[in-house]
């Protein structure tokens, strides 16, 4: 989604800004721009291009606009194509307003008829030019105020900065729906939509709440409400480093990022594994609450999603709870039966995502306790939430999700030990087996990330496939929705995910010749029906990759192409580390078609709009 970067201070801003952005990059983007003023000129600098941000960069070389006052944007086109000139920012008809926008306006149409109205002209078919218009039109020479006017005309989601030639010495940034932090530097303040974009500068930032309103001057920030109203906010200080942030030698994001598992796994579990217990830090949830909870309902998006059936299928079979997994964007529009006897665990690496924000409120709203499964700190999701369990992920930058993924599952684990503990369904010594067990997986998965390169030779002969399918049974089946989904995202290629058993009922149909299809087998009760599986794709002609146990290697090489093994551990663990060998296989897979891995087409990172 678009990244947003602001300055205010000594220095030349158009550097600060493009560097900003550039961490910013993950996030997904067709176009990029940035506006700045020099306290001189009648009208605010605007340059923009469409394409990667190199592109502007280039045209940079050709005429830079000097000030030390300025904001950048890398835009997702949501109204509009990507071209030079939908991109941000925007200025008003007369050049003394500029916006960078992120989110949707829902009523521009209204608000760009009223503004035609009124004689303003409009050069874009974005939604965002009628906040540059209709803050110039608000402007009674008190920006704050005109950019709060213009906020309560707006229906919709955005994270907004704005500057004006008429008030050199301040900006404004706002939010709603979608994130926004202010970075708080000596004689110089910033604003980004990620943490990655100032870290370099500052590790002091606030983090703005929604319908929020930050006055941004060199030597101070002030942040009010939409009423006008001034708020106090605690500074948050960002204790990661920048290195996290950065590929660090590695050829892509997507690659460091799978070999920070064990780290990212560790990191996860290990404040939770005390002596011979889990301790969920301050996820108070009581041995009377759990025996009077009704129904779990997970909630998420995408890779999240994935980590959600996952999570279905180990905490009912512990705790004897019925779960339920939605997508978000179907929970929130479906009048769902949730109650205050239901608990709500919605999953996010971003934090951010709108679709699963919504769907918490829809949760909230009809009485469910929320617990939230977030990787970033503070993010939207964490503060709406009733308690967070936060995944110790480190910063996530490609877009394609994986040690995230991992550390979603280490919550899930986490969550079905101590629920079923707590209510009595396991013993205290089964407790025990799968608490020990998960302290052994960041080695396991160590193990596995040391061995790819026969994924890698693997891929080399398929990474033309046209179309490959993943089947799986029990929890192999959720991996296999996980596997097959980032393959797509990265490579391209046709794929689809079938619970073993389903395949006769249709699927079966397109095994063809040469089919490629992936197959996990790491679910001990199910190991013979999906052998027998394999055996019913092979006599069809396909490729079968199996990935299973060690100890089932030999008998599985008697039927599969190539048998990629993992350590052998508790077949209902095994989705943490058995999810390794098909990121990787997507990854090597996305490598060897010279695919933009880390920044996949028509994808973002953090999807703040709906
Ligand atoms: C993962 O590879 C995807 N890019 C995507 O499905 C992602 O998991 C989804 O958009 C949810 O994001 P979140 O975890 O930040 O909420």
């Amino acid at each position: 989604m678009c990244g947003i970067v602001g300055y205010i201070g000594n220095k030349q801003a158009v550097p600060i800004l493009i560097e900003g952005l550039k961490k910013l990059e993950y996030r997904g983007y067709d176009s990029a721009g940035v506006a700045v003023y020099n306290g001189n000129d009648d009208n605010i600098n605007v340059v923009k291009a469409k394409g990667r941000l190199s592109v502007l960069e280039n045209k940079l070389k050709t005429y830079c606009p000097d000030g030390m006052m300025g904001i950048g944007h890398t835009r997702w086109a949501t109204h509009g194509e990507p071209n030079d000139v939908n991109s941000h920012p925007h200025a008003s008809q007369n050049g003394i307003i500029a916006v960078v926008h992120n989110g949707i306006i829902e009523n521009y149409m209204q608000l760009k008829e009223f503004l035609q109205s009124k004689g303003y002209c409009f050069q874009s078919d974005t939604d965002t030019e009628v906040i540059a218009h209709l803050v110039e039109y608000n402007y009674r020479g008190d920006l704050l105020n005109a950019v709060i006017k213009t906020l309560n005309d707006l229906e919709g989601s955005y994270a907004l900065g704005v500057i004006c030639t008429q008030c050199p010495d301040e900006f404004i940034a706002a939010r709603k729906d979608s994130p926004l932090i202010v970075g708080i530097g000596k004689n110089e303040n910033f604003i980004a939509s990620d943490i990655p974009a100032i870290l370099k500068y500052t590790r002091d930032i606030y983090i703005l709440e929604d319908k929020e309103i930050a006055c941004v001057k060199k030597d101070s920030v002030s942040i009010y409400n939409i009423l006008g109203e001034k708020v106090k906010r605690d500074i948050f200080h960002v204790d990661w480093d920048i290195s996290s942030a950065e590929k660090g030698g590695f050829e892509h994001f997507m690659i460091k990022e799978i070999c920070e598992e064990p780290k990212a796994v560790k990191s996860t579990l290990s404040p939770r594994l005390k002596d011979s217990k889990i301790v969920l830090d301050n996820i108070n949830l009581t041995k009377e609450y759990l025996a009077q909870l009704e129904k779990i309902y997970i909630i998420a998006c995408g890779t999240a999603y994935h980590a959600g059936v996952v999570g279905k299928y180990a905490i009912e079979k512990l705790t004897r709870i019925p779960v339920e997994v939605e997508l978000a964007s179907e929970f929130r529009y479906r009048d769902p039966i949730v109650n205050k006897n239901h608990l709500s665990i919605v999953i996010s690496q971003s934090g951010e995502t709108l679709d699963s924000l919504m769907a918490l409120r829809e949760a909230k709203k009809r009485g469910a306790r929320i617990l939230s499964v977030v990787n970033v700190v503070g993010s939207s999701i964490a503060r709406e939430s009733d308690n967070v369990f936060y995944t110790w992920a480190g910063p996530e930058i490609a877009v394609a999700s994986t040690k995230a993924y991992n550390t979603q599952l280490s919550a899930m684990y986490l969550f079905a030990i101590d629920f079923a503990l707590k209510r009595g369904t396991i013993s205290v010594d089964e407790a025990k087996k799968y608490r020990n067990e998960l302290d052994r997986i960041p080695s396991l998965i160590e193990k596995i990330v040391n061995d790819r390169e026969k994924i890698q030779k693997f891929a080399s002969r398929h990474y033309n496939a046209k179309s490959i399918f993943f089947i799986g049974r029990g929890l192999d089946y959720a991996l296999s929705m996980e596997g097959s989904l980032k393959l797509k995202e990265i490579s391209y290629i046709h794929s689809e995910a079938y619970a073993g058993g389903e395949l006769k009922h249709g699927t079966i149909a397109l095994i063809e010749e040469g089919t490629l299809v992936v197959c996990p087998l790491t679910q001990e009760s199910l190991f013979d029906k999906m052998l027998s599986n394999i055996k019913e794709v092979k006599a069809r002609g396909a490729v079968v990759m199996a990935i299973t146990h060690e100890k089932h290697a030999l008998m599985v090489e008697k039927y599969a192409d190539i048998v990629i093994t993992i350590p052998d551990m508790e077949s209902l663990l095994s989705p943490i580390a058995a999810i390794t060998p098909m990121q990787l296989f997507a990854y090597y897979m996305s490598v060897l078609k010279g695919n933009d891995v880390d920044k996949p087409r028509n994808l973002a990172k953090s999807v703040t709009v709906e």
